[in-house]
């Protein structure tokens, strides 16, 4: 049967099958609940086993259909099953060495979450940040001795499993980058060697946004050498400017295409 759980994720409701082994140990090694150094008590959080859709979506979907999602649900909290899941596909990810030099906290508590979306503004107040009842803040060891030499690399594609799978279980999403991390190393007494690149945000979506334009792959990918676009660019009046040329081709319609 199909289930329509959000407006987010349409798909065959799937059996939930482990996919991996997840020794508690190593997702203590890597995920803290709210504030640093505090433990994740992962053995109750596996008890409180509640039933949640998890949706048969290929992998090429998620990919395509993920979306930033900046208007959130704020009565429906995650359940903790799902935030295990969440945790796990966080794990999965290829890391440059398999150490602890990553820290992951998963902020729950309302008071810390209302701290960090007053301080999470780009010019103004970015008000979806307030609307969740999950944030994932990442962290890399930055010191001297420090054994991640990728971390920036690693922290990003840990996000990005994370949203992904976020996807396949209903779950609104969006990524974070601008936020003050002098107040949020504070509020979440993460140490001045462990630097903040970035944090995600995680709620039930209330609406499903129209894809942001993608920039042109004969733009940015080069085939077997420097300049030789892989694809002929059209000739166009847009502006090369990034930023510019996505907010013109708004006016216009996108060739993006959704498979929602
Ligand atoms: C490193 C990084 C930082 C970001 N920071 C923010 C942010 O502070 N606020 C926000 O609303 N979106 C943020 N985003 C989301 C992008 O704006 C969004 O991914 C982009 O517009 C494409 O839209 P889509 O995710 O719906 O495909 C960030 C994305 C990345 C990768």
């Amino acid at each position: 049967s199909i289930f329509i759980d959000a407006i987010l994720a349409v798909g065959k409701v799937k059996e939930n099958v482990e996919i991996a082994e997840y020794k508690a140990k190593d997702i203590n090694d890597f995920y803290f609940y709210n504030q640093w150094d505090e433990k994740l008590k992962i053995k109750d959080w596996q008890s409180e086993s509640i039933e949640f859709h998890n949706y048969d979506i290929e992998v090429v979907d998620a990919i395509v259909d993920r979306r930033s999602i900046r208007h959130f649900n704020e009565n429906k909290s995650i359940p903790r099953s799902v935030i295990l899941e969440l945790l796990k596909a966080g794990m999965m990810v290829s890391l440059t060495i398999n150490q602890p030099y990553l820290k992951i906290i998963i902020v729950e508590d309302k008071n810390f979450l209302n701290q960090i979306a007053k301080h999470s503004k780009i010019v103004l107040k970015q008000s979806h940040v307030g609307e969740v009842p999950l944030i994932i803040v990442i962290t890399y060891d930055c010191s001297n001795n420090s054994p991640g030499f990728y971390s920036e690399t690693d922290s990003g594609s840990i996000i990005q499993s994370i949203l992904l799978r976020a996807h396949t279980l209903g779950i609104g999403s969006c990524w974070i980058g601008a936020f003050n991390r002098k107040v949020v190393r504070k509020i979440l007494k993460i140490p001045e060697d462990w630097h903040i690149p970035s944090m995600a945000i995680f709620g039930y979506p209330n609406n499903f946004p129209k894809p942001t334009p993608r920039v042109d792959l004969g733009k940015v990918c080069y085939h077997n050498s420097w300049k030789n676009h892989i694809k002929k660019r059209k000739r166009t009046l847009l502006p090369d400017y990034f930023a510019l040329s996505i907010w013109f081709k708004k006016f216009r319609n996108t060739q993006v295409t959704t498979l929602l």
